[in-house]
């Protein structure tokens, strides 16, 4: 019997770089991909089964950004596909070091979102996905609740209630310009 796992070649497109490429065993995951080859740690491994969002990252096809979940997805599906994780979220300068938080990671700092902070990377991509929806296909101001419910919705925290995970990102998204369609025709 032959118990050798085939491994391909791999090139990736991370928060704008590319790595690799690299020899992936064709059954890894892309959470083990993003820990054990690149070094981006950030992203969570939770549940293991698509359930939690920890894992989440963002993937931008020509159709907009979308979630996907690291932790059921092989590795290999990434092939030739633009990924964020939650390292690529902050602005650094030259050294590395942060200069300034994205408006979504500043809003969960400023509303004491989080506290272990283990569902936050997912809860940053998952926001920041909806930011970025609602900048090409903006809603009226009576939908944002909803709207913010459906994006956080699927991912869990075992630590808070939520609500200031809620309460941050309605700001962001009642604050920044062209998300949200105000007025008579709203
Ligand atoms: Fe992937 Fe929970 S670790 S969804
Ligand atoms: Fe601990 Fe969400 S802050 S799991």
């Amino acid at each position: 019997m032959n118990n050798s796992i085939k491994s391909r070649p791999l090139t990736l497109d991370v928060n704008g770089k590319t790595y690799g490429p690299y020899e992936v065993p064709e059954d890894m995951m892309m959470v083990d991909v993003l820990h054990e080859y690149l070094n981006l740690t950030g992203t969570r491994f939770g549940c293991g089964q698509g359930e939690c969002g920890a894992c989440t990252v963002i993937v931008d096809d020509a159709a907009g950004p979308r979630e996907v979940r690291t932790c059921i997805t092989g590795a290999h599906y990434f092939q030739g596909r633009k990924v964020r994780t939650i390292e690529g979220h902050a602005r650094h300068d030259e050294k590395g070091a942060v200069v300034a938080l994205s408006a979504v990671q500043q809003a969960f700092v400023d509303h004491y979102s989080f506290q272990c902070g283990y569902c936050t990377p997912g809860f940053v991509n998952a926001a920041t996905v909806l930011v970025e929806t609602l900048q090409r296909a903006p809603i009226a101001e009576h939908e944002v609740d909803a709207a913010v419910t459906a994006a956080l919705d699927p991912h869990l925290c075992r630590c808070t209630g939520y609500v200031r995970y809620f309460e941050a990102v309605r700001e962001v998204v009642l604050n920044t310009p062209g998300l949200v369609r105000r007025g008579n025709h709203g």
